[in-house]
């Protein structure tokens, strides 16, 4: 009698305590059980559609583990960093000091990266870069939270400058937006075109996010170069293409560019893009067992074919899985975090491929056209690539 009485009278007391607020604290702690994963990505302006296919990859990455990193539950949190630098640091803080993330997931833009990157190396929150290419992340501003799952911007079209050659095109013009991402893609594609024996005839920019070309279109006409190599990326991609043919130069002065020119926009653009030639760390047709279980498995939950960006989400979230399964869930054991994130070897759809020291990707490149809107692969321009990250210590 007693004791069901007690037992009786300890539950009134847990839903008093309930009601008047006192399980709160517990309540919370709960919740804090839950991995707070914050998204930091453009869903709006010129590369909504890249933000886009990044979440999508990402979270097929952690549904394949039941929805689970390390055996807990996830909690996600968002920001639209509208692919404005200035707002950077500003919306990472939304989600490292405000949400309380346990891991950054973000960007594209490579001047927003930059505020990502300083609130990371601030606060030491995890940060995986699922695209944005900025040399400096995995350079002089390394550091052992930081890691990228992509790119570096001069990577792939440092290997763009020999296939040129070796197709007679030796005298280029180089257009882009003018921004770190395209002024580092720049960097690689002189490194390798003069190393083959090409010569730059003009350096063209264009504000980011600008799409009026006209002018530009006009002057490379004018000039008459054997080629035309350029870095411009999604809805922008689409009207530089369009833009292209529309002046009358595809199918004159053959078009060139690091391959983000024609990925996740084939379709935008239609003929337009048909027979550009570019270098990249994916391409459609890859003929490997993960690349076609990963694009049917896509396709299928999206009805959208996936890209660079779904394959640079999808091993962001691969990481983050392979991280947290090997400190089962505890990221605040940091040291062993890291270990095992640093010396991943990642099964992508790209191919496999490991992390550099200073935490880029090491993977081939690939030499690709566009044929019956498809990247079709015809080649392998580097392999291994590494950017060993000029200026990262580590500490
Ligand atoms: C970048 O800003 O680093 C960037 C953006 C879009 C791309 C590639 C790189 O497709």
């Amino acid at each position: 009698m007693t004791s069901r009485r007690l037992v009786l009278t300890r539950s009134a007391a847990l839903i008093g305590a309930a009601t008047s607020g006192l399980l709160l604290p517990q309540l919370a702690r709960a919740q804090g059980n839950k991995i707070r994963v914050g998204l930091m990505l453009p869903y709006t302006g010129t590369y909504a559609q890249l933000g886009v296919a990044i979440e999508n990859g990402f979270r097929m990455a952690i549904d394949e583990q039941g929805g689970k990193l390390g055996g807990r539950e996830i909690e996600y949190f968002k920001v639209d960093d509208e692919s404005e630098p200035p707002k950077g640091v500003e919306n990472a803080n939304k989600l490292v000091l405000r949400d309380k993330v346990d891991v950054l997931i973000g960007t594209v833009h490579s001047g927003v990266q930059m505020g990502i990157q300083k609130v990371a190396r601030d606060t030491g929150v995890l940060s995986i870069i699922p695209n944005a290419g900025v040399l400096a992340a995995t350079g002089g501003l390394c550091a052992p939270n930081v890691f990228r799952a992509s790119f570096s911007n001069s990577q792939p079209t440092r290997a763009l400058g020999a296939p040129m050659v070796k197709a007679g095109h030796k005298k280029a013009v180089w257009i882009t937006w003018k921004y770190s991402a395209g002024d580092e893609a720049y960097l690689g594609f002189k490194e390798g075109f003069l190393a083959a024996g090409g010569t730059i005839v003009k350096e063209i920019a264009v504000p980011f996010p600008n799409v009026e070309f006209q002018a530009q279109l006009t002057e490379i006409a004018a000039l008459n170069p054997d080629a035309v190599a350029c870095f411009f990326a999604g809805g922008g991609a689409v009207k530089f293409m369009k833009d292209y043919a529309a002046a009358g130069l595809k199918g004159k002065i053959p078009l060139y560019g690091s391959g983000f020119l024609t990925e996740g926009v084939l379709d935008a653009a239609g003929a337009a893009a048909d027979g550009v030639t570019t270098t990249l760390h994916y391409a459609d047709g890859l003929d490997n067992a993960k690349n076609k279980a990963f694009r049917l498995a896509y396709a299928k939950q999206f009805k959208l074919q996936p890209d660079v960006y779904a394959v640079q989400g999808y091993d962001s979230g691969q990481l983050l899985v392979l991280g947290a399964n090997a400190v089962k869930g505890d990221l605040s054991n940091k040291k062993a975090l890291y270990a095992a994130m640093g010396g991943a070897t990642i099964d992508s759809p790209r191919g496999k491929w490991k992390m550099s020291k200073a935490h880029n990707p090491i993977q081939d490149i690939y030499l690709r056209r566009v044929e019956n809107g498809e990247n079709k692969v015809i080649g392998v321009a580097a392999k291994q690539l590494v950017d060993d990250g000029p200026g990262c210590k580590m500490t």
